[in-house]
């Protein structure tokens, strides 16, 4: 997730400490490219901009020299185009009179490019953060001024986005903020904007939060918010700031792992914007269509969506999928591919080195390799002839949250498609995702006190939800410490049935098509004394068989997984905390595992 920092002054001065400091302060998103532009009083800029870490950037581009009265930071996330120096932001317009940068996706970023350069505007990347400045000098260039060129440009851009943008031979910066964050911040001789509150906080506790659809025009000494409907004035209070340093980088929440958990509705929401706009998917889909055989390969959690995505894609598109553990792949399969398959490797990190050994070998036989990667830049970026961006920026707490529940819902986008189905129900997801937090939160809690000290559970599923059941039960044991083994439930019978005693812990996780065949499981583990406990959507036949019913949001048998996962994750945070372990940094793990 990119971030921003803009900053006025009220005199010219060495700018380049400051926005280093923001930069900084900005890295805890996580980022791949670093850029700085400051506005100088004789009417030129000055713009360094590099791939890298902050203050190798900063070492390299000598940043600290950079003087002005007025500069922007941006850490950039690559999304829309790769990691480089002229895909890293702030970017200038056509002839340099504007510099801007933006945090977000504008998903018609290749619409816009292909309009600007046929509009004769000099396109110099293909980041999109380059066409909200072009937004703006196409309605500059036609004589507005620079509050109604943002208005119009707001209507141009699509997405989820907020910039922040300077004119030669002003002495203000213009941000917008359109569902990204941004807030002010009112210092001594000076006013700032930023993403993030924690690269404001060391300046000031003085700070006004910007709404969606709000401009903010902001001189050193003052700053002025506009409604971007009808540039009418707004009136808003100042507020202090109470927020620590660190609640401010958690988002104010107490660990990263709940911050990524409430972050879904929003990730998803962004790559459903990413996947209807990008050309990537298309071209995925061919490759992945004239396979001989289709691979799915991961690790972990990552190894769940792939199961999930094998489910999808046989029953949406009629493509038989193997799913498969990295490591599993080259004994099982490696002798037997080439180059008519496809493998399609899943990984958030991009450097999981069981997932790059995989790797290796299938391209030794000549396969087709695409991936699905959160961590742009990484190595299995670069090993794959395709890919497919997670868009869930950072991800920091070492279970895995939002980067499952974004590759569960990038495989049911890919299948959807490949079936040739509408995706336009897709961004209904947002929002059932956010009930489904809501609505389950209270409900887990209210269980959690029986759970606590539970050392062995079960967590069963079938068919859609079977993925749900392992990865439900991933998350326990790797936050908890506690055994709780995830299995398909009609598997329970065969064995692992007679662990059950009184008030033994059975979840199961069931779709609204599946609820007759669960409730047998379920009865076979009640009339042994265990303790049932049901996900599901709201439905007689298993309020009346469990002894507790998880509901969840109707939303049919597709998005049921993709809701199924959220009160397992909760779950598990919630079961930690009890246990008193710290759930971000579990004990013996590592979020990046580059070892065999
Ligand atoms: O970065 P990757 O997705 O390749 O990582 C694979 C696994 O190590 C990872 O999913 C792991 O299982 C999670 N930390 C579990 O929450």
């Amino acid at each position: 997730m990119c971030g921003i920092f803009g900053i006025v002054t009220d005199k010219e001065q060495q700018l380049g400490p400051v926005l280093i400091a923001a930069g900084q302060r900005l890295s805890y998103r996580g980022y791949d490219s670093v850029g700085c532009a400051t506005l100088l009083d004789d009417g030129t800029t000055d713009l360094r901009k590099d791939v890298g870490k902050v203050n190798d950037v900063a070492e390299r581009l000598r940043l600290a020299e950079m003087t002005g009265r007025r500069g922007i930071v941006q850490l950039r996330w690559a999304t829309f185009g790769g990691p480089s120096p002229v895909n890293a932001q702030p970017h200038l317009d056509s002839d340099g009179d504007l510099v801007g940068a933006h945090n977000g996706n504008v998903v018609n970023n290749a619409e816009l490019r292909q309009q600007f350069i046929a509009e004769g505007m000099t396109v110099r990347s293909i980041n999109d953060g380059e066409s909200c400045v072009h937004a703006v000098e196409r309605y500059v260039d036609q004589g507005y001024d620079m509050v109604e060129a943002i208005r119009r440009a707001y209507h141009d851009l699509e997405g989820d986005y907020a910039f922040v943008i300077g004119r030669v031979g002003e002495d203000r910066l213009y941000a917008l903020k359109k569902g990204s964050g941004l807030v002010v911040g009112l210092v001594e001789g000076a006013t700032c904007v930023s993403s993030d509150l924690p690269s404001i906080l060391p300046l000031t506790r003085r700070i006004l939060r910007v709404q969606d659809g709000e401009i903010v025009i902001l001189w050193a000494d003052r700053v002025e918010l506009r409604r971007v409907e009808d540039g009418a004035p707004i009136e808003r209070e100042m507020e202090i700031a109470t927020e620590s340093m660190e609640a401010a980088e958690k988002g104010g929440y107490p660990h990263f792992m709940l911050k990524e958990i409430h972050e879904q509705p929003q990730v998803v929401a962004e790559l459903v914007h990413l996947m209807e706009a990008a050309p990537h998917v298309s071209q995925m889909i061919e490759r992945m269509a004239t396979a001989r055989h289709l691979y799915l390969v991961g690790c972990g959690t990552s190894y769940h969506a792939c199961l999930l995505g094998s489910v999808y894609l046989a029953r949406l598109a009629g493509r038989a999928a193997s799913p498969v553990l990295a490591p599993q792949f080259i004994p099982q399969y490696g002798p037997a591919v080439g180059p008519e398959d496809v493998g399609i490797f899943v990984s958030q990190s991009g450097e999981t080195k069981d997932v790059l050994n995989a790797i290796a070998v299938a391209r030794q036989q000549g396969m087709h390799i695409l991936s699905l990667v959160n961590v742009l830049g990484s190595t299995l970026m670069h090993e794959s002839e395709r890919y497919l961006p997670l868009a869930c920026g950072y991800e920091i707490s070492v279970p895995a949250t939002k980067t499952f529940t974004n590759q569960i819902v990038a495989f049911l986008f890919l299948a959807l498609r490949m079936g040739g189905h509408s995706t336009e129900r897709m961004a209904q997801l947002p929002d059932l995702l956010q009930d489904t937090l809501v609505a389950t939160e209270p409900q887990v809690a209210a269980l959690e006190a029986d759970l606590a000290h539970q050392d062995d559970l079960y967590c069963l599923g079938y068919g859609l939800t079977y993925p749900i059941a392992l990865e439900g039960a991933l998350k326990l044991k790797e936050v908890t410490y506690t055994h709780c083994e995830g299995m398909l439930s009609t598997e329970f019978k065969h064995g692992p049935l007679s662990a059950v005693h009184d008030g033994y812990p059975v979840i199961f996780v069931t779709g609204p098509e599946d609820v007759p065949l669960l409730v047998s499981g379920i009865n076979e583990t009640t009339c042994r004394g265990g303790r049932a406990i049901a996900i599901g959507e709201e439905d007689e036949r298993l309020r009346t068989n469990v002894h507790d019913l998880i509901v969840l949001p109707q939303a049919g048998p597709l998005f049921n997984p993709v809701l199924a996962t959220l009160p397992l994750q909760l779950l598990s945070y919630r079961l930690s905390l009890l246990r008193g372990y710290d759930p971000d940094f579990p004990r013996n793990l590592s979020k990046t595992l580059t070892v065999d």
